[in-house]
Protein backbone atom coordinates (compact mmCIF):
# COMPACT_ATOMS: atom_id res chain seq x y z
CA UNK A 1 0.00 0.00 0.00
CA UNK A 2 2.99 2.48 -0.68
CA UNK A 3 0.75 4.13 -3.04
CA UNK A 4 -1.13 5.20 -0.10
CA UNK A 5 1.33 6.36 1.83
CA UNK A 6 2.47 8.43 -1.28
CA UNK A 7 -1.12 9.67 -1.56
CA UNK A 8 -1.49 10.73 1.81
CA UNK A 9 2.01 12.40 2.00
CA UNK A 10 1.31 14.53 -1.15
CA UNK A 11 -2.07 15.26 0.22
CA UNK A 12 -0.63 16.60 3.39
CA UNK A 13 2.18 18.46 1.47
CA UNK A 14 -0.40 20.80 -0.40
CA UNK A 15 -2.57 21.06 2.71
CA UNK A 16 0.29 22.36 4.65
CA UNK A 17 1.23 24.63 1.88
CA UNK A 18 -1.49 26.37 1.28
CA UNK A 19 -2.04 26.66 4.93
CA UNK A 20 1.64 27.57 5.81
CA UNK A 21 1.85 31.24 7.72
CA UNK A 22 4.24 33.43 6.51
CA UNK A 23 5.25 34.29 10.39
CA UNK A 24 5.59 30.35 11.57
CA UNK A 25 7.21 31.39 14.66
CA UNK A 26 4.99 33.90 15.43
CA UNK A 27 1.70 31.17 14.58
CA UNK A 28 3.32 28.80 17.43
CA UNK A 29 3.85 32.42 20.01
CA UNK A 30 0.20 33.09 19.44
CA UNK A 31 -1.24 29.65 19.71
CA UNK A 32 0.41 29.08 22.93
CA UNK A 33 -0.39 32.64 24.18
CA UNK A 34 -2.73 34.63 22.92
CA UNK A 35 -5.38 32.00 21.19
CA UNK A 36 -6.70 31.10 24.38
CA UNK A 37 -8.16 34.92 24.66
CA UNK A 38 -8.18 35.89 20.90
CA UNK A 39 -9.08 32.37 19.40
CA UNK A 40 -6.89 30.57 17.19
CA UNK A 41 -8.82 32.62 14.28
CA UNK A 42 -7.94 35.89 16.06
CA UNK A 43 -11.91 36.25 15.91
CA UNK A 44 -12.03 37.36 19.88
CA UNK A 45 -14.38 35.99 22.37
CA UNK A 46 -17.28 37.94 23.05
CA UNK A 47 -17.26 39.82 26.49
CA UNK A 48 -13.92 38.50 26.75
CA UNK A 49 -11.01 39.57 24.19
CA UNK A 50 -11.80 41.34 21.03
CA UNK A 51 -10.66 40.20 17.51
CA UNK A 52 -7.45 41.26 16.37
CA UNK A 53 -7.90 40.79 12.95
CA UNK A 54 -10.22 44.04 12.29
CA UNK A 55 -8.13 46.92 13.88
CA UNK A 56 -4.91 45.73 14.59
CA UNK A 57 -3.73 44.89 11.14
CA UNK A 58 -5.33 48.28 9.85
CA UNK A 59 -2.96 49.94 13.17
CA UNK A 60 0.20 48.44 10.75
CA UNK A 61 -0.28 51.16 8.00
CA UNK A 62 0.38 54.14 9.94
CA UNK A 63 3.69 55.12 12.46
CA UNK A 64 1.33 55.44 15.41
CA UNK A 65 -0.47 52.61 14.74
CA UNK A 66 3.03 50.34 14.94
CA UNK A 67 3.58 52.52 18.10
CA UNK A 68 0.17 51.09 19.09
CA UNK A 69 0.70 47.67 18.62
CA UNK A 70 4.22 47.60 19.76
CA UNK A 71 2.55 49.55 23.60
CA UNK A 72 -0.48 46.94 23.47
CA UNK A 73 1.82 43.63 23.95
CA UNK A 74 4.59 45.49 25.90
CA UNK A 75 2.31 47.60 28.61
CA UNK A 76 -1.12 45.31 27.85
CA UNK A 77 -4.27 47.56 27.71
CA UNK A 78 -7.34 47.89 29.95
CA UNK A 79 -10.50 50.27 29.59
CA UNK A 80 -13.36 49.95 27.29
CA UNK A 81 -12.71 49.95 23.46
CA UNK A 82 -14.94 49.01 20.62
CA UNK A 83 -13.60 46.73 17.97
CA UNK A 84 -16.46 46.47 14.98
CA UNK A 85 -19.35 47.42 17.18
CA UNK A 86 -19.50 45.03 20.24
CA UNK A 87 -17.69 46.57 23.33
CA UNK A 88 -14.70 45.15 25.56
CA UNK A 89 -13.60 46.28 28.80
CA UNK A 90 -11.09 43.55 30.31
CA UNK A 91 -7.23 43.35 30.86
CA UNK A 92 -4.84 42.31 28.39
CA UNK A 93 -1.83 41.09 29.91
CA UNK A 94 1.85 42.20 29.06
CA UNK A 95 3.99 40.39 27.32
CA UNK A 96 7.41 42.46 28.19
CA UNK A 97 9.08 39.46 29.08
CA UNK A 98 9.43 38.20 25.54
CA UNK A 99 11.83 39.47 22.90
CA UNK A 100 11.55 42.20 20.88
CA UNK A 101 11.90 39.53 17.67
CA UNK A 102 9.40 37.33 19.12
CA UNK A 103 6.86 39.85 19.89
CA UNK A 104 7.63 41.34 16.39
CA UNK A 105 6.92 38.09 15.07
CA UNK A 106 3.99 37.41 17.18
CA UNK A 107 2.09 40.67 15.63
CA UNK A 108 2.97 39.87 12.48
CA UNK A 109 1.59 36.55 11.98
CA UNK A 110 -1.78 38.64 13.55
CA UNK A 111 -1.29 41.47 11.16
CA UNK A 112 -0.70 39.56 7.87
CA UNK A 113 -1.12 35.77 8.04
CA UNK A 114 -4.42 36.26 10.34
CA UNK A 115 -5.42 39.63 9.47
CA UNK A 116 -4.47 39.55 5.45
CA UNK A 117 -3.30 43.32 5.44
CA UNK A 118 -1.74 44.42 2.26
CA UNK A 119 1.79 43.60 0.76
CA UNK A 120 3.03 47.42 0.82
CA UNK A 121 2.82 47.44 4.53
CA UNK A 122 5.63 46.77 5.94
CA UNK A 123 6.48 43.51 8.40
CA UNK A 124 7.20 44.76 12.03
CA UNK A 125 10.72 44.66 13.56
CA UNK A 126 12.77 44.13 16.76
CA UNK A 127 13.60 48.16 16.68
CA UNK A 128 10.09 48.83 16.79
CA UNK A 129 9.82 47.27 20.20
CA UNK A 130 12.82 48.38 21.39
CA UNK A 131 12.27 51.91 20.99
CA UNK A 132 8.60 51.77 23.36
CA UNK A 133 10.43 50.18 26.19
CA UNK A 134 12.42 53.26 26.55
CA UNK A 135 9.44 55.07 27.61
CA UNK A 136 7.54 52.52 29.89
CA UNK A 137 3.37 53.60 29.99
CA UNK A 138 0.32 51.69 31.87
CA UNK A 139 -2.33 49.86 30.20
CA UNK A 140 -4.40 52.69 30.35
CA UNK A 141 -2.28 55.06 28.46
CA UNK A 142 -1.53 52.13 26.13
CA UNK A 143 -5.74 52.42 25.59
CA UNK A 144 -5.78 56.01 25.22
CA UNK A 145 -3.19 55.99 22.42
CA UNK A 146 -5.44 53.38 20.81
CA UNK A 147 -8.38 56.28 21.17
CA UNK A 148 -6.34 58.90 19.22
CA UNK A 149 -5.02 56.53 16.39
CA UNK A 150 -8.32 55.49 15.76
CA UNK A 151 -10.18 59.29 15.82
CA UNK A 152 -7.07 59.69 13.17
CA UNK A 153 -7.84 57.04 11.09
CA UNK A 154 -8.96 58.40 7.32
C1 LIG B 1 -6.16 37.01 29.17
C2 LIG B 1 -6.66 37.23 27.83
C3 LIG B 1 -5.70 37.74 26.77
C4 LIG B 1 -4.52 37.19 26.33
C5 LIG B 1 -3.85 35.92 26.81
C6 LIG B 1 -4.05 38.04 25.24
N1 LIG B 1 -4.91 39.08 25.06
FE1 LIG B 1 -4.78 40.52 23.63
N2 LIG B 1 -6.36 41.48 24.44
C7 LIG B 1 -7.12 41.03 25.48
C8 LIG B 1 -8.11 42.03 25.84
C9 LIG B 1 -9.14 41.88 26.93
C10 LIG B 1 -7.91 43.11 24.98
C11 LIG B 1 -8.70 44.43 24.99
C12 LIG B 1 -8.32 45.25 26.21
C13 LIG B 1 -9.28 46.40 26.50
O1 LIG B 1 -10.48 46.18 26.51
O2 LIG B 1 -8.79 47.53 26.72
C14 LIG B 1 -6.81 42.73 24.08
C15 LIG B 1 -6.34 43.50 23.04
C16 LIG B 1 -5.39 43.10 22.12
C17 LIG B 1 -5.00 43.84 20.95
C18 LIG B 1 -5.55 45.20 20.51
C19 LIG B 1 -6.69 45.07 19.53
C20 LIG B 1 -7.17 46.43 19.12
O3 LIG B 1 -8.08 46.48 18.27
O4 LIG B 1 -6.68 47.43 19.63
C21 LIG B 1 -4.01 43.13 20.33
C22 LIG B 1 -3.26 43.51 19.06
C23 LIG B 1 -3.80 41.94 21.11
N3 LIG B 1 -4.67 41.95 22.19
C24 LIG B 1 -2.87 40.98 20.82
C25 LIG B 1 -2.54 39.92 21.67
C26 LIG B 1 -1.41 39.06 21.47
C27 LIG B 1 -0.45 39.12 20.29
C28 LIG B 1 -1.40 38.18 22.52
C29 LIG B 1 -0.40 37.09 22.82
C30 LIG B 1 1.00 37.45 22.84
C31 LIG B 1 -2.55 38.50 23.37
N4 LIG B 1 -3.20 39.56 22.82
C32 LIG B 1 -2.90 37.81 24.51
C33 LIG B 1 -6.98 39.81 26.12
C34 LIG B 1 -5.92 38.94 25.97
Amino acid sequence: MRWVAALVAAFAAAVSGADAPQFAGGAETFQANCAVCHRATGAGNPGLAPPVILDAPHFAETAEGRRQLAMTVLYGMYGEITVGERRYNFKMPEFSRFEDAQLADVLNYVVFDLGHAEARVAPLEAADFARERVHVVDGAAVRAHRTTVMAAKP
